[in-house]
């Protein structure tokens, strides 16, 4: 049986001479130039031998090792060292590393480590584990979305900072979720802090925790959410909207997993797996010094686009299926189904609330259908209006008023008419939001 190398080495020549040797040998190697691609690989190609080197960028070699020590026990890891990091690779085999060898590599010993390595895996009847993968709450095959499946699959296993983007509705907490469920400790605590919803104050007592006394109102000891995320997933959900003062606080407590509760001295080790979400552009939050660099680059490690539902081609009709089918049941309707210009309306309207939004307009629908089919005369205002002022627009010539009067009926609508929501979620104040609708004669329709 062809036995397969996986080499993680940022080193070019390095690399290619291993693996030029090792094919001689007739192994099947693939090469990867960090540890995070590594750890990727790992689990589609399951090799019965890894050889690593300890300093890369983005995952590290020990991050490699801790990976393998929790998921693939029974393969033989052997590190790469440079003059001067011996101790290291001393250390990475008390912590379960196979071997290590030193550069420059010597091909004999290179072959006679990994033949060794391989001895023994055989003994142990070889072994691979690679997370189950379930997909049953969310919908959609279009391309983007299946790399996005994809991408939880493999990162769930791998502990490392996870971003996900995507405009409001997306489904970022729902894939956050799905990491967690596809993790190797689905069962472990899952956290959620909504930075944007808790005050300045009290958000540094949700995270971290306090101790009794700490300031007026502490009466007890209070655990933050990163003790009781230990062991799981801590979901730092809108991560954007973090104050920039509580930023260094929390950079801290990701690199050195371990936090401090307000008023406390001393500090607790936790081992969470975090995982943030924003719907704010974060480079340009940079640019304008709203937020820290060296924490967006630690909680990117690895990064989750979500594409917009007007970017998912055939998804919507998809969840329109889905959902009325869902909402259906839950409602004790008989089924129902949708005309073609109800669904033509749907596909041009732009769904800035994304899926939350056409969720929310077909559970209104599914409420008031009374005769098993849809039409386009029983969708919102809104979306009727969009089709008319698009074609309109064709005709005459780009109409940024209307757009702008489009958009924010989109937005209140979307928020369930809560004005103070959809001027955040719009980025403007409230009063400003309340000067347009009274300009654009905006009230809510029913
Ligand atoms: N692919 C999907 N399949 C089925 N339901 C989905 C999918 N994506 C999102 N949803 C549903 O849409 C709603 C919004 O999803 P979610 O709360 O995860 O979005 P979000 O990106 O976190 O939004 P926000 O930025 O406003 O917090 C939820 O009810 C969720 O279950
Ligand atoms: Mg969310």
């Amino acid at each position: 049986m062809e036995r397969r190398i996986l080499i993680i080495e940022d080193e070019e020549r390095m690399r290619r001479l291993m693996e030029l040797v090792l094919v001689e040998q007739g192994y099947i190697v693939k090469t990867v130039n960090d540890g995070l691609e590594g750890m990727v690989l790992w689990q589609t190609m399951k090799p019965d031998v890894v050889l690593t080197d300890l300093k890369m960028p983005r995952a590290d070699g020990f991050e490699v090792l801790d990976f393998r020590n929790r998921l693939f026990q029974q393969v033989p890891l052997i590190i790469l060292t440079a003059y001067g990091t011996v101790q290291s690779a001393v250390t990475a085999m008390k912590q379960g590393a196979y071997d290590y060898l030193a550069k420059p590599i010597d091909n004999e010993q290179l072959i006679e480590v990994v033949a060794k390595a391989i001895a023994e895996t055989r003994n142990q009847g070889g072994a691979s584990r690679v997370c189950g993968l379930q997909w049953s709450k969310m919908v959609g095959s279009s391309p983007v979305m299946k790399k996005v499946y994809k991408d939880i699959a493999l990162i769930g296993c791998i502990r490392m900072s996870v971003l996900i983007t995507g405009e409001s509705g997306t489904g970022k907490e729902l894939v956050a979720r799905a990491i967690h469920t596809h993790s190797e400790r689905p069962d472990s605590p899952f956290v959620r802090v909504n930075c944007a919803a808790i005050p300045r104050d009290l958000l540094e007592s949700e995270l971290f925790g306090h101790c009794r006394g700490a300031f007026t109102g502490a009466v007890n000891d209070r655990k933050g959410a990163f003790i009781l995320a230990d062991g799981g997933t801590l979901f730092l959900d809108e991560i954007g909207d973090l104050p920039l003062d509580l930023q260094p606080k929390l950079l801290h407590a990701v690199e050195e997993k371990s936090v401090t509760p307000v008023g406390a001295t001393k500090a607790q080790t936790v081992d969470v797996k975090i995982i943030a979400a924003t719907n704010h552009n974060l480079d340009e939050m940079i640019q304008s010094g709203l937020f820290r660099s060296d924490l967006y680059y630690r909680l990117n490690s690895f990064h989750i686009p979500l594409p917009p539902l007007r970017k998912r081609g055939k998804d919507l009709i998809e969840l329109v299926e889905y959902f009325l089918d869902r909402f259906c049941r839950e409602q004790g309707h008989k089924s129902l189904t949708i005309d073609a210009e109800a669904l033509k309306l749907l596909h041009n309207y732009p769904w800035p609330g994304n899926i939350r939004e056409l969720r929310n307009v077909l559970e209104r629908i599914v409420l008031t259908c009374k005769n098993g089919v849809i039409t386009s005369e029983m969708l919102p205002e809104k979306i009727k209006w969009y089709c008319t002022a698009t074609k309109k627009k064709d005709k005459e010539s780009f109409d940024l008023p209307a757009q702008e009067k489009q958009l924010i009926a989109a937005a209140l609508e979307n928020c369930g008419w809560n004005q103070s929501e959809s001027a955040r979620k719009l980025g403007v104040s409230r009063n400003s939001l309340r000067y347009r609708m009274k300009k654009y004669n905006i009230s809510r329709m029913r």
